[in-house]
Formats: structure tokens, C-alpha cells, sequence
């Protein structure tokens, strides 16, 4: 659903560091699921579990900011609620919007825990 919510309007896009961050167990973010993951910049992750496998990526749309973690999984794609618009979790790229890629972030599994490079 659509949010005129001020949140969506200012997004941040991740700065990347480099920084290796815990942000979970993994029984947090059972498959098929996605989650927010909130940096202490300010920006916001959508971390996903795909049949045990997880990614990550800028949370916010680049269309109208709509918060991608609440969108569709269709394998190792979503889709944005809003309009539509699809993205590829390996790589960020928009399907549907070539000129529109979104940020993807190497996830790391160590021991029960969800690390992302951020
Ligand atoms: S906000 Fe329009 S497709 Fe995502």
C-alpha cells in the first residue's frame, strides 16, 4: 500500500564502508521472508531469506521509495509493491528498469548469525 509517510520521502541511500555488521540470527528471518534491517546511519536494508539463502539490498525503491523488504520474492527477484518494479538480490539490477539499479550487499552466515558487508 501506498504512504505519503515522510520516511519514504527523505530515504538514505547505505554508504558503503566495507564494515562486516551482525544484524541477526538466522532463525529471524525464516525462508521465504524478508525483514528491515535499520543502520545506525539512518538507512535501511531489506535482508531476505531465499530457500536458506540470504540477501541484501537498499531498502528504499529507487521509483518512489517505496521500503523493498515489504515487497514480493519470486525466487531471487523482488518485486516492489508499490508499481511493480523488479530487482535482482544478487545483483540490485531492475529488471524493468534498466537504468534504475538498486545497491546489493555480500550477506555472510557464521554460526547462526547474519553478517552483512555494508
Ligand atoms: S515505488 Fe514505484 S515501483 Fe517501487
Amino acid at each position: 500500500m501506498q504512504t505519503f509517510d515522510s520516511k519514504y520521502q527523505n530515504f538514505k541511500r547505505p554508504a558503503r564502508t566495507g564494515a562486516l555488521l551482525t544484524v541477526g540470527r538466522v532463525a529471524d528471518v525464516p525462508p521465504g521472508r524478508g525483514a528491515t534491517v535499520e543502520l545506525t546511519s539512518g538507512a535501511e536494508l531489506a535482508l531476505y531469506n531465499v530457500e536458506g539463502r540470504f540477501y541484501a539490498v537498499e531498502n528504499f525503491c529507487p521509483h518512489r521509495g517505496a521500503p523493498l523488504a515489504d515487497g514480493n520474492l519470486c525466487g531471487a527477484s523482488v518485486e516492489c509493491d508499490w508499481h511493480g518494479w523488479r530487482f535482482d538480490l544478487n545483483t540490485g539490477a531492475c529488471l524493468n528498469r534498466p537504468d534504475s539499479p538498486i545497491e546489493a550487499y555480500e550477506v555472510r552466515v557464521e554460526d547462526g548469525w547474519i553478517k552483512i558487508v555494508v
